[in-house]
């Protein structure tokens, strides 16, 4: 009985499940207790800390859902782009689009077998659903072209613009290879799957159509063909204007920024699609009090939506290193409490 999984399946009939994007990471002293002991590469390929790490907040908090403690860029280095996390964000040792060229096929039982190493542990311990991920190919290009995290992605929209045919093979390769890690994921245990495509708002809508949306839809159906009872959710920010377009895709639930309310953003989804979000990060950085009229509004809109058999709390993006543990504490017996 999970209602994560039934409100994936369009059926939840029980309180509102949430989770939140990055629930374990900084802001919990007992996530910093192991990361001033350590580093992220070691945190993300060790197998008992990569466990350890994604049940801290769920010792902390009835959640519904844990989400595999690694990161979208992990698999990268096993396609031939290394790269380091600083504390400014991570860096690509090289860049530019000859990387794109130069990729390599990955094999994840080889050269990711501490995820599923991890992934068994965590279901060993974990009493709710187990999220596995991956970056959307989009925002993978994006780190390879830019070299780390962007403002504007000029290099990468440029490449799209100037070279389409390099692109969409470059699209399509990363397709492939991550089909082949979400489906090592769900063989190692994972019992719901999320695409992170963090970075493709700055696309219009006309060029997520052309350029992005027949490469989604065939990752997913290829996933589908594989996993057909495994869920997939498909995270965008700030996408609202491409709603439509992320509808077609083919994913189960898609999670929403919070630049529109949950009341606008049903009426652009069919109902056969779960809706995940939007709380803004933020809120979580403030005291119970004052978080919680941004907390009351996404749940009044949901409701006047008519969503809450396909609803799933969550933020719009990550929680932050200021966000504050007491807050998520009351912000999960609100959601739990909250009559639907
Ligand atoms: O949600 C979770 O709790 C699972 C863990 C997770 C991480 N990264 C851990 C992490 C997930 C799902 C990600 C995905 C990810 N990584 C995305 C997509 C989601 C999003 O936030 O848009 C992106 C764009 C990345 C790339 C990335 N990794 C950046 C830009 C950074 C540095 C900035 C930051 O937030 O610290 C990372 C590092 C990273 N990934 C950290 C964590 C907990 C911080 C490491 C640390 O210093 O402790």
């Amino acid at each position: 009985m999970s209602t994560f999984l039934d409100a994936l399946n369009k059926n939840n009939k029980s309180h509102i499940p949430v989770w939140f994007m990055r629930q374990a990471g900084r802001y919990l002293p007992e996530y910093m207790a192991v990361k001033n002991k350590s580093n992220f590469r070691e945190m993300s390929h060790t197998p008992q800390m990569m466990a350890e790490i994604t049940l801290q907040p769920l010792r902390r908090y009835p959640l519904d859902a844990a989400i595999m403690f690694s990161d979208i860029l992990t698999c990268l280095e096993y396609m031939g782009a290394p790269f380091e996390f600083r504390d400014t964000g991570p860096k690509l040792d090289d860049h530019g689009s000859h990387v794109l060229s130069a990729l390599k096929p990955l094999n994840p039982q080889e050269h990711l077998n501490f995820v599923g190493e991890g992934i068994r542990l965590i279901k060993l311990n974990a009493k709710v659903p187990v999220i596995g991920f991956v970056g959307a190919p989009f925002t993978l290009i994006s780190y390879l072209v830019e070299g780390g995290t962007s403002k504007e992605f000029i290099a990468t929209k440029r490449l799209l613009f100037s070279e389409p045919k390099k692109f969409s093979s470059a699209m399509s390769f990363i397709s492939e290879q991550l089909v082949c890690y979400l489906d090592y994921q769900v063989r190692s245990g994972v019992n719901a799957v999320q695409i992170f495509d963090s970075w493709v708002g700055v696309l219009s809508q006309e060029q997520y159509e052309i350029h992005i949306l027949p490469h989604m839809t065939k990752l997913i159906s290829d996933f589908k063909k594989r996993n057909p009872s495994i869920p997939v959710i498909l995270y965008s920010q700030p996408t609202t204007h491409l709603l439509s377009c992320l509808a077609q895709t083919g994913a189960d639930a898609i999670s929403v920024d919070w630049r529109s309310p949950l009341s606008y953003i049903s009426q652009q989804i069919p109902k056969t699609i779960t809706i995940q979000g939007n709380l803004d990060p933020i809120a979580t950085t403030l005291p119970w009090e004052q978080a919680k009229p941004h907390v009351e509004s996404v749940l009044k809109s949901a409701r006047s939506a008519e969503i809450l058999d396909r609803y799933i709390f969550n933020v719009g993006h990550g929680v932050t290193p200021h966000t504050q543990p007491e807050t998520i504490a009351r912000i999960v017996d609100f959601v739990h409490t909250f009559k639907v």
